[in-house]
């Protein structure tokens, strides 16, 4: 018995005994227990075979279901030769940094062999969230894989008993994973990257639940389908767990109504096409009332960094109506047509209609003053040769920064050194305002501003204090959208815009009724975005570009949140099988 090939069969019966076995019932909501088995397995794509790192030998990975409110204990066992991390993205992990998951940031990798339990309570979530592998080293720590390209899977999160969806009740629901595959091993790019100083080789193909669709080779047979019954509505739980790209994506003659963006609900709405950055997830009703035949799903890039090589290519999934238990078509099914590339004001367009639900059952809490501003700016930037080979523009290397400080992964993690007060790990200084004022937006900015500084920096934030942080893009080598996520907390989006942030006219624009709740944001090309949160939620939180190669440069910082007084402000213990670096 050849074992490779067996790798999803025979996890799948453990799955089953897992996923569907050891759930205990309280009075405070249930608590699901399952067991992660990260390990390589043979999948083929794109006429080859290779051997990616899985979940219980998945790709995509297991789905979990929970309740709002309910938690969730996974057991992960690494059997891969890699080290791995698994985080818990749109979680908040209330007091619990020691179970978010980002290597090296709040906790150590688990290396090949070794066992680490996340002890996830969920508070506030509800709506499609995911789970992904979290390796976002920069270039000084090659060694360091895109294990998250084929590491994730979703999470779903019902309503409490007793409470219903903010919508009639959709028939049926359908996840939808977006995907990158590559040929070439995931493993290697990063450090493949890094020797050469140039960018990340581009990928081979994009996914709808792992499949490339009918226009790779070798896909027509795997590609995804959806079965619809006309008058019937659908639930669409679509998840970007993309590496490098923001995503277009539209159903060929259907209307999508967004409800909901990374576990939080928004104002119903109709669109054509939705603009998806790498982390986001939402959450889409779609009525089966088109006449009955075969229409493609597709996604695409919406790459518009000037300059930036990207992965053009289109995957699609078939909707596919059923009549009588019958698919009665032959004809090659109908095409969406997705904005352009470059398309940006498409883009805005799209994110512009996204608002909080803001109802009595699911109400917000816009912090309406604040004191604590930040600004942060974000870079692609180049660093000089110093023997190095120096593949990327103008014979540089290419870097990443915010607040021009390109960030730098430590060797033992930020958390445990802050918890057990070891130095030398980390500084506590990362600039609250950039270290210049320039023209962030501007065309021909001086060279000067190319070259960042580094540093392993957290910004220290009291706890409970109300944060206003705009996220000002900048045209330093070339602007692009860059999908900002933190973890820890969900915020506010209250204001955005393109150009430069300005603080006597921007604010009073800002929408403080029912601006959208989001863990990812993406900031506009050239442009900035205004967010708010209260730092309710002591530890340690990485903030960081959410397209794998910047984050991969450097794009990424820490905010540290004290701990307040009361003992129900303060981190909680660490768990008895917290790991050593
Ligand atoms: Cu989904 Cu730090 O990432
Ligand atoms: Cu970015």
């Amino acid at each position: 018995m050849e074992m490779k090939k067996d790798c999803p069969k025979i996890l799948e019966i453990l799955g089953f005994l897992f996923f569907h076995v050891f759930l205990v019932q309280n009075a405070y909501g249930r608590t699901h227990y399952h067991s992660f088995v990260v390990k390589s397995c043979s999948y083929t794509r794109l006429c080859s075979a290779k051997n990616i790192l899985t979940v219980n030998g998945k790709f995509p990975g297991p789905t979990l279901k929970a309740l709002r409110g309910d938690k969730l204990i996974i057991k992960v066992k690494n059997k891969a030769e890699y080290n791995i991390t698994l985080h818990w993205h749109g979680v908040k992990q209330l007091r619990n940094p020691w179970s978010d998951g980002a290597e090296y940031i709040n906790q150590c990798p688990i290396r090949p062999g070794q066992k680490y339990t996340y002890r996830i309570q969920l508070t506030t979530e509800e709506g499609t969230i995911w789970w992904h592998a979290h390796r976002a080293g920069p270039a000084l720590h090659a060694h360091s894989g895109w294990a998250r390209a084929t590491v994730h899977g979703m999470v779903i999160v019902y309503p409490q008993q007793g409470t219903v969806y903010p919508f009639l009740k959709p028939d049926e629901e359908v996840p939808i994973i977006l995907g990158e595959w590559w040929k070439k091993n995931v493993m290697d790019i990063v450090g493949n990257a890094n020797k050469t100083g140039g960018e990340p080789i581009l990928s081979d193909a994009y996914t709808i639940n792992g499949q490339p669709g009918d226009f790779y080779p070798c896909s027509k047979e795997g590609t995804f389908r959806m079965e619809v019954m006309r008058g019937k509505t659908y639930l669409l739980r679509i998840v970007s767990a993309v590496m490098d790209e923001n995503l277009f994506f539209s159903i060929a003659k259907h209307k999508l109504t967004v409800v909901g963006i990374d576990g939080f609900y928004t104002k119903p709405f109709d669109t054509d096409y939705i603009m998806i950055t790498p982390g986001q997830s939402m959450d889409i009703l779609l009525k089966a009332n088109q006449s009955p035949n075969l229409y493609y799903m597709a996604a695409r890039s919406y790459s518009p960094a000037f300059g930036a090589g990207f992965d053009n290519s289109t995957t699609t999934g078939i909707l596919q109506y059923k009549q009588n238990g019958f698919n009665l078509f032959s004809s090659d099914p109908f095409l969406p047509s997705l904005p352009p590339y470059n398309g940006t004001l498409k883009s805005t367009e799209f994110t512009e209609k996204l608002r909080s639900l803001a109802s009595k059952e699911h109400s917000i809490e816009v912090p309406l003053e604040t004191d604590t501003h930040l600004f942060f700016t974000v870079a692609v930037n180049l660093l000089n040769c110093t023997g190095k080979p120096c593949n990327g523009p103008f014979g540089k290397r290419f870097s990443a920064s915010l607040n021009n400080i390109s960030f730098v992964f430590p060797s033992s993690d930020i958390l445990q050194a802050y918890y057990y007060q070891i130095q030398g790990v980390f500084d506590k200084n990362f600039p609250r305002k950039p270290p210049h004022k320039f023209d962030y937006t501007g065309y021909h900015l001086p060279d000067n501003l190319l070259t960042p500084d580094f540093g392993t920096r957290a910004l220290v934030l009291e706890y409970n204090s109300s944060v206003e942080l705009i996220l000002q893009g900048t045209n330093v080598l070339a602007s692009d959208n860059h999908p900002m996520h933190l973890h820890g907390y969900s915020f506010y989006v209250v204001g955005w815009g393109f150009g430069n942030f300005d603080p006597k006219r921007d604010p009073s624009r800002y929408n403080l009724i029912d601006p959208p709740q989001q863990t990812t944001v993406g900031i506009p090309n050239n442009g900035w975005v205004a967010i708010r949160f209260r730092a309710d939620n002591p530890g340690v939180w990485l903030l960081h570009c959410h397209l794998e190669r910047h984050a991969s440069w450097g794009m990424n910082t820490v905010i540290l949140v004290k701990n307040g007084v009361a003992s129900q402000t303060k981190i909680l213990p660490p768990p008895e099988d917290l790991l050593r670096c």
